[in-house]
């Protein structure tokens, strides 16, 4: 049982498993939303900091930009279960997998604002910071708005 879970969940996570039941598309829908919940979460305080919110602090800001970039490596995998045919509780829109070409090439984008986001933000340079972390926003928005359901 356990070996067969982990298994499936290894080929899943290769992209190679096509045909899924309802509990491994639920949980491919979990852990595309832990993904995301993860830059998000790294998201909220660094942008606290851009808007001078919240006080600037270099070390800590690496440290979420660090996360988000690692986050952000992830998406390729995290969508690679194809779950249109389930009902899910999710916002991921079928022209994920229907043009699966452009989501990584924007996830793609999103890797390398985000792993630039990171490299700039050791320079502790707050102008500098905040030109990289609104060209990574960018990235993201561009996904959420052809990909991701209106809330
Ligand atoms: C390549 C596409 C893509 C990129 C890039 C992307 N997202 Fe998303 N995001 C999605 C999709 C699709 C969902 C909905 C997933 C679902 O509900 O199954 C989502 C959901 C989310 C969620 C909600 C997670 C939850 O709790 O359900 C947050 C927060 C989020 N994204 C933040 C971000 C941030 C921050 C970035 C950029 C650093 C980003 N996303 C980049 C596609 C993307």
């Amino acid at each position: 049982m356990l070996k067969n879970f982990v298994l499936s969940f290894a080929l899943l996570a290769a992209g190679t498993v096509q045909a899924l039941d309802q509990e491994q598309a639920e949980k491919a829908a979990e852990i595309r939303q832990a993904v995301l919940e993860i830059a998000g979460w790294n998201v909220v305080p660094a942008a606290g900091m851009v808007k001078q919110k919240i006080p600037y602090d270099a070390e800590r800001f690496q440290v979420h930009a660090e996360r988000i970039a690692f986050s952000m490596t992830m998406i390729p995998d995290a969508f690679a279960a194809d779950t249109r045919e389930f009902v899910l509780h999710t916002e991921a829109l079928d022209g994920i997998w229907e043009d699966h070409e452009e989501f990584l090439r924007l996830a793609a984008d999103a890797k390398e604002k985000s792993a630039t986001l990171a490299t700039v933000s050791k320079s502790g340079d707050l102008e500098q910071v905040t030109s990289a972390f609104l060209d990574m926003g960018q990235a993201c928005k561009a996904c959420h708005d052809k990909f991701r359901e209106d809330n």
